[in-house]
């Protein structure tokens, strides 16, 4: 708890695009959160090195993401938006927590057997414990609620286990995490195959709108978007294609399904493609103008860095004291 607030944590990487389904179906949602939680948003840098990088991507990847996230909406006065690597912390209680996690845990995380597998030239430590840093960053603000993707649940599950664990030995230290199960937002589907999720990791282009899209491109994915030979605007099961359209409409204009029926009862397919694209132009260009302006703004971008992880490390050094304390650590002398 912070002021009476439950804490929330979600950390996110700086690799890849974000998509329309990312921002639909989650970012978007954040934004009103920070009225009911104390919000921790951290650019896992620490976790991106597990992977090999070229530095300057990296840097510059993270602090896109991080404008992005403002530019966005989210509020950097009343979300803790800050990078891992700004935060000793993280790594300081790792390398504790890596003392109370098993191998035979670990061994069992499907996220790393699928990622040795991709890259099996570099199968680092890092990469074997990263879902113990990913415990650390949760534990340090001692998380209420933790958002995450089904992807992430086992990591989640695990963080939970050595929490208790900890507990079971030391007392209390820790808050045990749960998933946030909130209002989730639409599910985006891809644009091609409308039975898989809009991902940014898609090989087909056409599949997935990504947030930086320029206008043109986002409108010409949408007549490319793969719909059906029905010849109706309905919203059903068996046509997922415009089932999808539909559900991005909606989530873009604030319209319910039947206010959206209404509108294009009687229109053909290339209309209806055409009016979700726009829709989605206005949703996406505002925020693409925002992120220009603010990337300019060195000034305040950094004035935001430092405040955040100047709040980041007063609680991360709360609980890493009272941790450092309980296994044993000598005090400092100050
Ligand atoms: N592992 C997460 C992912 O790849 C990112 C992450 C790191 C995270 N630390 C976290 C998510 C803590 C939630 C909480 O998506």
């Amino acid at each position: 708890m912070i002021d009476g607030k439950k804490v929330l944590f979600s950390g996110m990487q700086a690799t890849g695009n974000l998509t329309l389904g990312n921002y639909l179906g989650a970012l978007k949602n954040w934004l009103t959160l920070s009225d009911e939680y104390e919000c921790f948003y951290s650019v896992v840098d620490l976790h991106s090195i597990t992977v090999r990088q070229e530095p300057a991507q990296l840097r510059k990847r993270a602090r896109d993401l991080l404008t992005l996230y403002i530019a966005a909406g989210l509020d950097p006065k009343k979300n803790c938006i800050y990078y891992q690597s700004h935060v000793a912390g993280h790594a300081q209680l790792s390398w504790i927590l890596n003392c109370y996690t098993y191998m035979g845990e670990l061994n069992r995380m499907t996220q790393f057997k699928d990622k040795a597998s991709k890259h099996t030239d570099n199968i680092n430590a890092g990469l074997f414990t990263y879902p113990v840093l990913m415990a650390a960053d949760i534990l340090l603000f001692q998380a209420d609620v933790v958002p995450v993707g089904k992807d992430q649940l086992q990591h989640l599950e695990l963080t939970r286990d050595v929490a208790q664990r900890f507990n079971s030995i030391y007392g209390d230290v820790f808050t045990v995490p749960e998933p946030y199960i909130g209002k989730t937002g639409a599910k985006i589907m891809s644009l091609q195959e409308p039975s898989k999720k809009m991902s940014k990791s898609d090989e087909n282009p056409n599949a997935s709108i990504l947030l930086m899209d320029d206008p043109d491109t986002i409108i010409r994915k949408f007549k490319r978007a793969v719909t059906d030979s029905e010849a109706c605007i309905c919203y059903r099961d068996e046509q997922p294609g415009i089932k999808n359209l539909l559900d991005i409409y909606c989530t873009c204009t604030n319209k319910t399904v039947e206010e959206a029926l209404r509108e294009f009862e009687g229109k053909g397919y290339g209309d209806f493609k055409l009016a979700v694209g726009e829709a989605v132009v206005s949703v996406l260009k505002p925020i693409q103008d925002e992120f220009a302006r603010l990337s300019k703004d060195k000034v305040y971008i950094d004035s935001i860095i430092k405040e955040n992880a100047e709040k980041a490390n007063y609680y991360a050094n709360k609980t890493l004291r009272k941790v450092q304390k309980k296994v044993g650590f000598p005090e400092q002398i100050r």
